[in-house]
């Protein structure tokens, strides 16, 4: 058990998928493992193993932000062994080609800061998605209707951000699309050799202010958590 996982140690499989919302976790888990069950409760913070195709799998809630995924990942690495963290989440699309409904798949994540500075203090280090994963995602989203782009996203420390020229220098510098969990979490996985990518669906766009409606959210995220469990075992 850790401060925050009252899993016991086998109950967390290798492969954990990371959605932000604790209730996205359950219904990915009742969607798409067969024999899921709750292996974390713990301040809200749902997890539940099953399995894909005959493989154990955890979906788990990370929270929002990068300090609140910081806990998940170290917890899930250090204390029950995960080797493959795959983060399923929404991000606001940045440039014109991105749409709303497209899948994201991030090969690096910029940020200004991430719980990892601390650490890293005046390196610049560049976060990067695991080659294997990324390149299996790219291979499970090319056989889907979806239309998918694979680069850089932004992770932001602020949903509310009072900085638009931040999101400028993004936009003029090819950044797909902000979150705000991706870049502590590839840090995170590299430091302990772990296995990280992020798989994201577009929720809503910066430059031209659309947002998915809620009846479509469902099915647009049901192509992302296939893409990241193919990913992880093909
Ligand atoms: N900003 C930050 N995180 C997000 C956004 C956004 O616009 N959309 C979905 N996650």
């Amino acid at each position: 058990m850790t401060p925050h996982i009252n899993a016991a140690k086998g109950d967390i499989a290798e492969t954990v998928l990371l959605p932000g919302d604790p209730l996205r976790a359950k219904w990915a888990a009742e969607t798409f493992l067969d024999h899921p069950r709750e292996v974390n409760n713990v301040r809200g913070m749902l997890g539940f193993t099953g399995t894909w195709n005959g493989n154990p799998v955890t979906i788990h809630g990370s929270g929002m932000g990068m300090p609140s995924l910081s806990i998940y990942a170290n917890e899930l690495i250090s204390t029950y062994g995960a080797k493959t963290l795959i983060r399923i989440g929404s991000c606001g699309a940045m440039q014109e080609d991105v749409n709303i409904r497209d899948v994201i798949i991030a090969m690096t994540a910029t940020s200004i800061s991430t719980p990892s500075r601390g650490i890293l203090r005046e390196i610049n280090y560049a976060p990067c998605a695991n080659w294997d994963l990324l390149n299996n995602a790219v291979k499970a989203a090319g056989a889907k209707a979806t239309p998918t782009h694979v680069g850089g996203i932004y992770s932001s420390d602020v949903f509310y951000d009072e900085r638009p020229d931040l999101n400028e220098q993004m936009i003029r510098h090819g950044i797909l699309g902000v979150e705000m969990e991706a870049a502590e979490l590839y840090t995170v996985a590299a430091r302990h050799k772990a296995r990280a990518l992020a798989v994201l669906t577009v929720s809503d766009h910066l430059i031209t202010h659309e947002a998915l409606p809620p009846e479509d959210r469902e099915r647009s995220f049901a192509d992302m958590v296939d893409i990241a469990l193919q990913a992880a075992f093909c």
